[in-house]
């Protein structure tokens, strides 16, 4: 077989992380297949002009990832393709997950990683082990609000709660502002997590009609007199799952009926940090009516469960004792971690790649599904939304994609949903490279481009 040589991307991820990076795309193209023989370590650094250490180091990490194993005195061999970051993401099984928003990897484990080791090694963990305040430490509060200003957000770090991870936040949000059996007014399709809240504790979901840019203010407006609501749950960027940014004007009327209402907003910016600048949230508008979530889950690692949630002042004190009620505090080693990724200036690096991957992986998209993609998403987030075509079925869609291997969830509760409104959220995000994605995504054209060939429902 021909030896392998990798074609090293320039830019400044550490050379080592390009090789491994490398290695997994081109075992996804299949340029580099299961068996093949790799170069010693000296061949490798000499072909590539990089030092042996570096070859070593990358070749410890690719062996971590499961891609390679060493044979003593036979060599190091590509052993397969690598589902071993699927497989921790909690999906097992070799499907390619194009249904659950999962951020593109870029290091962060190993980051995250070296910043624990840091953390054991001062000796800080003991104090990070006890019972701490509900509302998380003043450092990571003000290592939190830095972020959010470094986003064009200003609040006040007394507001600020750091919540295990966005979901919690909503949770608590809502149970301060909604009762069991309250109407919650949400963009007609809206985000998973808070159905399954509503499910939970019974709130009861009203849809307000959205067009390209979001929440439409009329029908807002509509749909509070109609309903006698008082809490609004939107994102308005990159909303989940369409995609669509709501511009200036819009978010200004948006919250202005809040207001009207005498209503309360709770505004999910989960992406906020895919654009720049981020568009300044509604929350801005209107502090004193508005609690505003911001996880740490797609900038950073969704494991990490971190989330920085600000509550109207006159909140404080429920908010305090929400926490206590539902989990006294979040994991404070965490909150660590991603207040020490703020301060380094890492965390900041990280929506960096985060951003191009997205913005990379989007060109992929409209490059393979040309012609299936509305117009052009406005801005690149880690998910499109992909209307349905005439004559086809979203059951069909999702049924065929799983047979081919590629997991596709349709929108949860569609009722009232007009046929030409339906669609499906591709994420875009949890392809292992950019290389499997487009294999992904070429499937998803066969499928579209070929007529159901028999009824699935
Ligand atoms: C819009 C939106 N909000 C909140 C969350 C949940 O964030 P977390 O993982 O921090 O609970 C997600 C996760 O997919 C999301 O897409």
């Amino acid at each position: 077989m021909k030896e392998w040589v990798p074609n090293l991307p320039e830019g400044e991820t550490p050379r080592y992380l390009a090789l491994v990076q490398t290695l997994e795309d081109d075992l996804a193209s299949g340029r580099v297949k299961a068996g093949a023989r790799l170069l010693t370590h000296r061949e490798m650094a000499s072909r590539l002009g990089v030092s042996v250490g570096t070859i070593s180091k990358a070749y410890s990490e690719a062996e971590r990832r499961g891609l390679i194993s060493g044979e003593v005195g036979r060599g190091t061999f590509v052993r397969r393709r690598s589902l071993k970051r699927r497989a921790h993401h909690g999906h097992g099984g070799a499907a390619i997950n194009l249904a659950l928003n999962i951020p593109p990897h870029t290091g962060e484990d190993e980051l995250i990683g070296s910043v624990l080791s840091e953390i054991a090694a001062e000796g800080e963990l003991a104090d990070l082990l006890g019972y701490l305040p509900h509302q998380g430490l003043r450092r990571h509060r003000n290592a939190m609000n830095d972020w959010l200003a470094s986003l064009g957000v200003d609040a006040h770090v007394d507001n600020l709660f750091i919540t295990h991870g966005g979901q919690h936040a909503l949770s608590l949000a809502l149970s301060m502002v909604a009762s069991a059996r309250d109407t919650v007014l949400t963009e007609g399709f809206t985000y998973s997590g808070i159905r399954a809240l509503s499910a939970q504790i019974g709130y009861r979901l009203h849809a307000v009609a959205t067009d390209e840019y979001g929440l439409v203010p009329e029908a807002l407006d509509h749909a509070f007199a109609e309903t006698g609501a008082r809490a609004l749950y939107c994102m308005p960027t990159l909303q989940t799952p369409t995609g669509s940014v709501m511009p200036p004007e819009r978010r200004t009327e948006v919250a202005a009926v809040v207001r009207q209402y005498d209503a309360y907003l709770l505004e999910d910016d989960a992406y906020a940090f895919l654009l720049k600048p981020p568009p300044s949230p509604v929350f801005s508008l209107i502090p004193e009516r508005s609690f505003y979530v911001l996880s740490f889950a797609k900038c950073l690692a969704p494991g990490l469960r971190i989330a920085a949630m600000i509550v109207p002042e006159a909140f404080r004190d429920r908010s305090n004792n929400a926490v206590r009620a539902t989990g006294w505090m979040a994991v404070p080693i965490m909150a660590e971690v991603v207040a020490r990724l703020i301060d380094s200036g890492e965390l900041a690096r990280q929506a960096e790649l985060k951003r191009e991957k997205a913005e990379l992986r989007l060109e992929i998209a409209r490059r393979i599904l040309k012609g299936w993609l509305p117009g052009s998403p406005a801005s690149a987030g880690f998910h499109v939304w992909l209307p349905l075509p005439p004559g086809r079925t979203l059951t069909a869609l999702v049924a065929e994609a799983s047979q081919t291997g590629i997991t596709l969830a349709p929108p949860e509760g569609t009722l009232g949903m007009e046929r030409r409104d339906l669609g499906i959220r591709l994420c875009l995000g949890g392809a292992d490279s950019e290389a499997e994605l487009e294999m992904a995504l070429g499937e998803i054209r066969k499928i579209l481009e070929s007529a159901e060939s028999i009824s699935l429902v």
